[in-house]
């Protein structure tokens, strides 16, 4: 297994959070969700009986993974973004079998941990681990070395959802471009479904989602030098459905000031700092948003319930 590291810096992740805090409405960006503790929750949410995605995906992987191996072909290079905690990925590796396979994870801890079980689970793999913001533009020279039929990403979890339609059309575009000519992308996408399922999904019986989401806080308060008080700020989710969207917010109990790193921000009781959107796609929706982002949308397998989609994309 080969390791390459272009992990953001601390000091990116105090700049956007200055920014954040000084914008109006304040707001967070949900990559800073997944320290140690954060990735150890996010877990803990996809075991939920009330959070159906990734048991759903996973049932549609398990389903279909053969017939998507043989729409994927032979001898690709499996290009994952956001390594996760694994599971869909064996499946898709068993069935796929590619020359190597390439994870590409923004949390250090997460991507060693998944790389680490890949790796016992096959030995025969060639691993090439990138420790990276894969929002961003990304360059992996160490890819050109790989000598495959074709690229294929693979970006399971509904994690797109997590940007706004504009933003993921940027992203897809410079995903389409690092598949190249003959690429693919496989690519999990939430559909739209009845409003109190997912109000549901997003506010938890146990509380398990309310703690991830204001675990950012506490990351801020160890990594920033922060005193966010958790008592006085609590988690609010809903769905906005004239975006489409489940918005999660963290909202001040009251009246207060923080300081982060020697700088002051105030907060009135009841504010606000938007944390996370999670997007939800018809299926015809996200056929149109990968074809602006110079896509061909071929297949798409859902569940019976109509609760997830995976979709397959040509560049
Ligand atoms: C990672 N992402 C797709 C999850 C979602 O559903 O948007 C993150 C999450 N937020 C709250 N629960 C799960």
């Amino acid at each position: 297994m080969s390791f390459v590291d272009q992990q953001p810096s601390t000091s990116r992740f105090l700049d956007d959070v200055l920014t954040g805090l000084g914008s109006v409405p304040k707001a967070l960006s949900p990559k800073y969700f997944y320290d140690a503790r954060g990735s150890a929750l996010f877990e803990a949410i996809c075991e939920l009986p009330e959070y159906y995605p990734t048991r759903t995906e996973l049932g549609l992987m398990r389903d279909h993974a053969a017939d998507m191996a043989v729409q994927l072909g032979e001898n690709s290079v499996l290009i994952e973004f956001g390594s996760g905690a694994g599971v869909n990925t064996g499946v898709l590796l068993q069935a796929l079998l590619p020359v190597a396979y390439v994870p590409v994870e923004i949390s250090v801890a997460a991507l060693q941990e998944s790389t680490a079980r890949l790796a016992a689970d096959f030995p025969q793999l060639p691993i090439l681990a990138v420790c990276a913001d894969y929002m961003q533009p990304l360059a992996i020279p160490q890819l050109d070395r790989i000598k495959a039929s074709c690229r294929v990403i693979y970006f399971p979890g509904s994690t797109i959802g997590n940007l706004t339609p504009e933003e993921a059309q940027v992203f897809l575009g410079r995903a389409r471009g690092l598949a190249g000519d003959k690429g693919m992308m496989l690519i999990g996408v939430d559909l739209k479904k009845d409003p109190a399922v997912l109000h549901a999904a997003y506010n938890d019986a146990q509380g398990v989602t309310a703690e991830f989401n204001l675990n950012l806080l506490r990351r801020i308060n160890r990594e920033l030098a922060a005193d966010f008080d958790l008592d006085q700020f609590r988690h609010a989710a809903f769905y906005n459905a004239v975006a489409g969207r489940i918005e999660m917010h963290i909202e001040s109990i009251s009246a207060q000031t923080v300081t982060v790193s020697g700088r002051t921000f105030a907060f009135g009781a009841g504010e606000r700092m938007h944390t996370e959107n999670s997007c939800k796609y018809s299926v015809e929706e996200f056929r149109r948003l990968a074809q602006a982002a110079g896509f061909r949308p071929t297949q798409v397998w859902t569940d019976p319930a109509q609760l997830f989609s995976v979709h397959l994309l040509h560049t």
